[in-house]
């Protein structure tokens, strides 16, 4: 037997402004995003903003049903949408953002295990890492320089 350590890596911002004037107008798509989002049931909205190569932003947030399962996440919203309209063009980056009605969200959110396996599915078919940035309402924004260091021993279709 011998021990693996995998090693994640991320850079953490105290500020928006820290960020590039672009990244800050990701960030700003993703707060659009989320206070448009349809969250009755967990109050709680998410907004995710990509970046894609062409130099297009494109949003989505979360959409939720009466019947819960039925509902989805604001990323997997923005990266179908993205790719269903653009179907070749790469995505450089996600801004992933989130505010709650009952608390202050003030820790960064990150994207569900199923939201990591479908940006990895489109990771692995660019060729080319996604950035990921997330934030809470308030507080630091972490940014990961590929969907690998969110979901390490990805399963993706080199296995198939
Ligand atoms: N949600 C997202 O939109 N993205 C995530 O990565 C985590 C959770 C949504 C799903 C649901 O509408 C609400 O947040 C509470 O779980």
């Amino acid at each position: 037997m011998r021990n693996l350590d995998i090693r994640s890596h991320f850079e953490e911002y105290q500020d928006i402004n820290e960020l590039s004037i672009d990244d800050q107008e990701l960030y700003r798509s993703a707060v659009e995003a989320r206070d448009k989002a349809y969250a009755p049931y967990s109050e709680f909205s998410v907004g995710a903003a990509l970046r894609l190569e062409n130099g297009l932003i494109v949003s989505g947030n979360n959409q939720e049903n009466a019947a819960y399962p039925s509902g989805m996440c604001a990323e997997r919203v923005a990266v179908w949408s993205a790719l269903s309209q653009y179907p070749d063009v790469k995505i450089k980056k996600l801004f992933i953002t989130a505010r709650s009605e009952k608390k202050e969200v003030k820790r960064p959110v990150s994207p569900c295990g199923s939201c990591r396996q479908t940006l990895a599915e489109y990771e692995t078919r660019q060729k080319q890492p996604m950035e990921v940035y997330f934030t809470g309402e308030t507080g630091i924004i972490l940014k990961a320089t590929s969907v690998r260091d969110l979901l390490p021993f990805m399963f993706d279709n080199t296995l198939l």
